[in-house]
């Protein structure tokens, strides 16, 4: 007993000497990128205080990013965790098709602790064009394809990212994911406000889409820690 409570109070004196604990406890800072932002100055991301960064790597199956490779190891050189992100094209081709093509071109997850699950990103299309034309059953569907193989692929379920109103127009508000695929949340906010059915709390959220940052503006859930754990799997 007596050691285990000498280490205990070690730890304790040595956590209260750290200055990086309250910091450890905010909310890690980070951002996501695309091919929008082919030059990023990664030191300066580091110094401005990011902890992470989702990298666009794929849309449908003929795109890739063609900044992918070097904001990848850019991210990697400074030490950020990091994930790949995967913009959805429902109407194109099946969620396994496109997982694949994913997985494929950077989308892959490894339990290095710094690499983050790959990311669904689910939204209206440029176009327009209102849920690709899929009704709310064959977008559950979809979805479902998708992160189906993901998983069967990394044993990991992607993260999805959507606004709620998104999530309740082509989903029909699905519940079906909530218990297994941590949500991105996309609100312009002070507040990440209602989320779509099945989440209770949100993983990530893009609540900006400029700032301090390259990028989007995002912020994790949790403390650095938390962030470490979604990285480890
Ligand atoms: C990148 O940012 C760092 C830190 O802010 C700065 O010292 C450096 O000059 C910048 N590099 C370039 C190429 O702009």
């Amino acid at each position: 007993m007596k050691p285990i409570l000498a280490i205990t109070a070690s730890l304790l004196s040595l956590t209260q000497a750290l200055p990086s604990t309250l910091e450890q406890r905010a909310q890690p800072k980070g951002l996501d990128v695309s091919g929008y932002q082919p030059n990023i100055n990664w030191s300066s991301v580091k110094a401005n205080g990011a902890f992470f960064v989702y990298i666009k790597a794929t849309e449908g199956t003929t795109y890739q990013n063609p900044s992918f490779s070097s904001q990848y190891s850019g991210a990697t050189s400074v030490a950020l965790v990091r994930g790949g992100y995967h913009f959805a094209r429902p109407s194109s081709s099946s969620g396994a098709a496109q997982a694949t093509y994913f997985l494929a071109h950077g989308g892959g997850w490894s339990a290095d602790g710094r690499t983050l699950p790959g990311m669904l990103d689910l939204e209206y299309a440029p176009s327009g064009n209102t849920c690709y034309g899929l009704t709310p059953a064959a977008m559950v569907s979809w979805v479902r394809d998708f992160s189906d193989t993901y998983h069967a692929k990394t044993g990991r379920y992607p993260v999805i990212y959507t606004t709620t109103d998104w999530w309740k127009t082509c989903t029909g508000n699905s519940a079906a994911f909530g218990a297994t695929n941590p949500l991105f949340i996309a609100r312009y906010a002070s507040a990440v406000g209602t989320l779509p059915a099945g989440w209770n709390y949100h993983t990530f959220w893009q609540f900006a889409d400029s700032g301090v940052f390259p990028g989007d503006q995002d912020v994790f859930n949790g403390d650095l820690t938390g962030l470490k754990r979604l990285a480890s799997g």
